[in-house]
Formats: C-alpha cells, structure tokens, sequence
C-alpha cells in the first residue's frame, strides 16, 4: 500500500492507494476555520496545527482502508512548494515513518501532485496533454509529454488566480476562503452591469497576470459602481475569461488537443462551464480532488522513483518549485 501525505498549506492530508492506482482511503483535515479570523493563513498556525493532526489523520486513513502501519510499502509526501514549516512537518513525519518501518520513499513535488490529480478522473487524459493548474499560490499551463514529462509553458507574473478570488473576496468584504464565497455570490450577479477589462487581451504572452484585475475591483467597490454581486459576477467573468484565453494560446502553441483542468480553482463552477468553449478535450480533476489532498500525491508518486537509502534521509522541504 502506497501511504501518502501532504501538508503543503492549511490542510493535513492522508491517503492510502494500492499500488495499482485504487484509492482506498483519502482524508482532508481542514483547518481552516483556525484561520479564518486572520483573513488567510497564518504560517506558525499552520506547522502547529499539522503536528497535532498528522497522526490522528494518517490513523484514520489506515483505519479507513482497512489496514495497518504494516502493510505500508511506499510512503509518500509533498515535499514542496508551500509553506515551509508547513511542509517539514509532512516531510519529517514521512522520513520517521519510512526509516522505522523501513519502506521506501517518495517525494512528491506538490503540483505535479494537482496534474495527477486527472489520475483519478472518470476518463483520465490519454497521452500527452496540456494542464491548466489554478490554485491559491500557482496559476501555470503545463506540458505534460508522451512519457508523463512535465514542463511549465506559462506561468503568473503577478498573483495566482485562487489568490484573485481571495483577495477579490476580500475587498467585498465576505469571508475567508474567499473563492467559493465570492463564486456563490457571483452567481446571483449581473457580470455585465460592471465588467473589468480581461488581463493581456490581445496579446500573445504565455502568461498570467491578475493584479490588474484586483486593482480594478478595489476601484469599483470604492466607487460604489454596482451591486456587490455583480461586481462578484464581472470579477469572476473576468478571470474566467483571462483562465480560458491563456489556455487557447497554450493550446495552439502546445498542440495538444487535450487539456487537463487541476487546482483548487478547478473547483470553480463558472470556470468548469466555459472550458467547453475551449478547442479541445476537455478533462476536469473531480471536485474532490482539486483542492489539496494527499489522494493526488499518491496518484503522483506512482509515476516516480523512490528515493534511494542516503537521500531518504537527508530528504528537505523546498518552498519554491522548478514547475512554479
Ligand atoms: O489547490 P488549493 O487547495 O491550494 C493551493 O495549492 O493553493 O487551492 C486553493 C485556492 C484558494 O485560493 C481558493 O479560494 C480557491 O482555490 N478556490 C476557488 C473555489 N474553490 C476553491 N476559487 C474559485 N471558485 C471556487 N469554487
Ligand atoms: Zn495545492
């Protein structure tokens, strides 16, 4: 059994996978109602809260799959990137659990974690592919080749778009995690009555960027130039919008056929919709699986080697990422 976990940010995940790629057992502990008061994620609240709940976590994802400690052969963690304490805790507790029950291990890098995320889809992508990652730190269209090899095509220039939804919730004063809050909010909105312009219309950058965006939605709320849920609908529509015109560049010049959609934003409704606008087939992570889970980086480590018996113990934590 593949034991995997990830503690990248504000959730302690454990899963349990066969080696043959069957999910038995997945559990998200989510603390993010430790830190909802802050707005965000507080990172010394984060570590704190993973060392308490790892081992509670990873007893239940045995319990759920109906096996012990003993029957793990492969353990595997998110590595980076992420917040770095954050992330030592998973690395740490990964490493003890490896030497001491002498299995292997696996280091899982934390976005190649969301693209194989598509592993667990219905009808998985089929050869090679393009993804797009949305998520709260990374908004990035990546290659993934004929042998599984990703390379990143495009990346943000300023924020990633899960942090646009955050951010933009916000500035409209709703809660935190912003992005479901201002979707559902949006959903009850006109994105016509105030529309923001789309980030790098016209032009061919592969790129990302949103902060414009941000800038135009603190402008719009200080004005008073709508109704929050239409600013909401406009702000959605907007980054929606900018997801799918980046995708269609990275399309035509990836030539790929396929697109994958993965990352917490991958949840988003409205972006789910107008993919299918898109110019290829379209693959979406299922909604469980598209913000962090520990499923995925299982679904990841399958496709990598183990570490070999020195570098399973001098494994670190990165916060930053070659793909990011
Ligand atoms: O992948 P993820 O769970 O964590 C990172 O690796 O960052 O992504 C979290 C991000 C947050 O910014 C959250 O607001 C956003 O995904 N998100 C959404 C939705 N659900 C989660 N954004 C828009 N619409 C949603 N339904
Ligand atoms: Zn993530």
């Amino acid at each position: 059994m593949i034991l995997a976990l990830e503690t990248s940010c504000d959730e302690t995940c454990a899963a349990v996978m066969t080696p043959s790629g069957e999910l038995l057992a997945s559990i998200v502990a989510s603390q993010a109602a430790d830190h909802a008061a802050y707005g965000g994620v507080v990172p010394e609240i984060a570590s704190r809260r993973h060392l308490e709940l790892l081992p509670p976590t990873v007893a239940a994802a045995l319990a759920e799959a109906g096996c012990s400690s003993a029957d793990v052969t492969l353990v595997a963690v998110s590595a980076g990137p992420g917040l770095i304490g954050a992330l030592l805790v998973g690395v740490s507790y990964a490493k003890g659990f490896a030497y001491a029950n002498d299995v292997p291990l696996v280091a899982v890098d934390h976005l190649h974690g969301h693209v194989a995320s598509l592993a667990l889809a219905d009808a998985p992508p089929v050869g090679a592919h393009l993804v797009l990652l949305a998520s709260g730190g990374h908004t990035l269209l990546i290659d993934v080749d004929e042998h599984g090899a990703l390379t990143t095509l495009a990346r943000s220039l300023d924020d990633a778009a899960g942090e646009a939804f955050d951010k933009g919730a916000r500035l409209l004063g709703l809660g935190y995690p912003g992005g479901p809050l201002l979707a559902a909010l949006a959903a009850d909105g006109d994105p016509l009555r105030h529309p923001f312009t789309t980030p790098l219309r016209g032009r061919s950058d592969l790129a990302f960027s949103f902060s414009g965006l941000k800038t135009g939605l603190a402008m719009a709320v200080a004005a008073q130039a709508a109704p929050t849920a239409d600013l909401a609908a406009a702000y959605q529509e907007a980054i929606v919008e900018h997801l799918l015109d980046r995708a269609r560049l990275g399309l035509a010049a990836s030539g790929r056929t396929t697109l994958g959609l993965v990352g917490g934003v991958a949840a988003n409704t409205r972006l789910r919709e107008r993919l299918t606008e898109l110019p290829a087939t379209v693959v979406a992570a299922p909604l469980a699986w598209c913000g962090d889970n520990a499923a995925m980086i299982a679904a990841a480590a399958r496709q990598l080697d183990p570490l070999g018996a020195e570098a399973r113990l001098a494994l670190d934590a990165h916060a930053r990422s070659p793909l990011g």
